[in-house]
């Protein structure tokens, strides 16, 4: 039994399955659009929205070295991400490359996580851009009847309608195909950065240097609440929970660290990429580096302008220019958020849809769900089903909670890819890459501490709702997916070789 819960797919079989025509996606992304696509999803909620927060609670003009760290954390998790990419080539990301190292058990697991961070993170996003555009029809007069309104206002029932038919238009669009969804992506992405651009340039004329003084303010002990808030690294060794300082850095940064979300969906789009090999790297890493300087230098010109303990939570780019007299600015950044959460918001949904399309190719989530559309070459029935549930989602949940449980499972996936690069040296070094991960066996095992780090200084009771959803995986997983998989059905039949070229269905 054990031996078949750590049975591995080969690579060449992987790559195999995504040629046989019911199956395959099409082959249309190249480096740029990489790039694009990440920059498109990365720069969103968190820079938006949680710079202010967390400014204002955790960090105060040290937010700057939140970004840093939390930086750091994805770049290294990034130079194992692209060695995966470029040597395993398939829609999945990190669940295909754990089915080609780990094994199934362990594939399943990170899967069934990956939805969990796509999912949650497309809600959070379309929550926090129905915000923006409440405050953009607040401006023009108009306002929503509150039980439409969203959840954080609402007192009783309350559907954010405006997010949940975001989710809807979103889903709709990805159906139809990939290629109108990356055009749409670059026109916003272009407007986005030069939101982004603005508040840096704009903003750098009206910094004043009493704001950053001091630049890490000294550490304040909290009200020792529900322990269940605390990290959960202060529960661990019992320190006495507390903000600021320099542990308030590496809380922050375990918050901020949702605003780098997105550089691994980049690796979920290898196989509709034109030269993996070369242009998956390419596309990781530099659309990581492009959104780590932004942010370093969004979050220096904002906490300059306005002092942190008087930054907005809501929308903190646009009211610190507002708090300087400047509310043209504010109202352009207000658009230029709203229609760039939406591109976040779409390319999770994608990354969400391709993992849950990966699964049900290998037969560990029914097969149904892996035909792709006769015309539009799109998994159109994960799309649609998943879509639907994440706008229920979205118009019944509140930003603040979900944002953490994303960052927890993120963060595990890091681990579990760095894990996955230093066993696939050993087990495959035969196999081509085009992208090495340097420094090996180093630098992964300093991902992997990174990473823990930053999940140990999540709320412990992020622990224990990620402990849940990963426990109900764990049951899906033997009730369903051990018999049907794929992979599983060919021992059975083959048991001598479960590698072997494949024509057509194998259903
Ligand atoms: N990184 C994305 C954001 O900040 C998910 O919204």
């Amino acid at each position: 039994m054990s031996s078949s819960l750590f049975r591995t797919k080969r690579i060449e079989q992987s790559i195999l399955d995504t040629e046989e025509p019911e199956h395959a996606l099409k082959k249309s992304l190249s480096a740029l659009d990489l790039t694009v696509f990440g920059v498109g999803v990365i720069i969103g909620t968190g820079i938006f929205v949680l710079t202010g927060t967390v400014a204002k609670n955790n960090a105060g003009p040290a937010v700057a070295l939140a970004f840093v760290v939390a930086g750091v954390v994805c770049a290294l998790a990034a130079l194992c991400y692209a060695e995966f990419a470029s040597t395993v080539p398939v829609a999945g990301s990190a669940y295909t490359f754990s089915y080609a190292s780990l094994g199934e058990l362990p594939a399943w697991i990170i899967g069934w996580d990956l939805v969990l961070e796509f999912a949650l993170g497309t809600a959070v996003v379309a929550v926090g851009w129905s915000g923006y555009i409440r405050s953009l029809l607040d401006n023009a007069g108009w306002q929503l009847p509150e039980a439409l309104g969203g959840r954080d206002g609402a007192d009783g029932f309350g559907f954010d309608i405006l997010a949940a038919a975001l989710v809807l238009v979103l889903t709709a669009i990805l159906v139809l195909g990939m290629k109108l969804s990356a055009r749409v992506t670059s026109i916003v992405v272009a407007i986005k950065v030069a939101v982004v651009l603005v508040v840096i340039i704009a903003g750098a004329f009206f910094v004043k240097g009493a704001n950053y003084d001091p630049f890490i303010p000294k550490e304040r002990p909290v009200e020792a609440g529900d322990g269940l808030h605390s990290p959960l690294i202060q529960l661990m060794f019992g320190w006495a929970p507390a903000n600021f300082g320099v542990m308030g850095i590496f809380t922050a940064a375990s918050v901020v660290f949702f605003a780098f979300i997105g550089f691994d969906i980049v690796a979920t789009a290898a196989e509709e990429t034109k030269n993996p090999q070369r242009d998956m790297p390419r596309g990781i890493l530099g659309s990581l580096f492009i959104c780590t300087a932004l942010y370093v230098a969004v979050s220096i010109v904002v906490t300059g302008m306005q002092h942190y303990s008087e930054l907005s939570v809501d929308a903190p780019l646009a009211d610190a220019f507002k708090a300087t007299g400047h509310p043209f600015y504010a109202g352009v950044i207000s658009f230029g958020a709203a229609v760039g959460l939406t591109t976040v918001c779409m390319i999770l949904l994608l990354g969400q849809t391709r993992v849950f399309f990966a699964m049900s190719r290998d037969g560990l989530l029914p097969r149904f769900f892996s035909r792709v559309h006769p015309r539009f070459r799109t998994p159109h029935r994960p799309t649609i089903l998943l879509g639907v549930i994440i706008a229920i989602v979205a118009g019944f949940t509140s930003l603040s909670e979900l944002a953490e449980l994303v960052n927890i499972g993120t963060l595990f996936a890091f681990v579990i890819v760095a894990i996955s690069v230093l066993i696939l040296r050993r087990s495959r070094p035969d196999l081509h890459r085009a992208f090495r991960t340097p420094w090996v066996p180093v630098l992964p095992i300093v991902s992997v501490g990174a990473s823990l780090w930053l999940m140990l200084n999540l709320p412990a009771e992020t622990w224990v709702r990620f402990g849940v959803w990963m426990a109900i995986g764990i049951v899906v997983y033997f009730l369903y997916g051990r018999s049907h998989s794929r992979l599983g059905r060919e021992e059975e039949t083959q048991p001598d070789e479960v590698f072997r070229p494949s024509n057509g269905d194998t259903k």
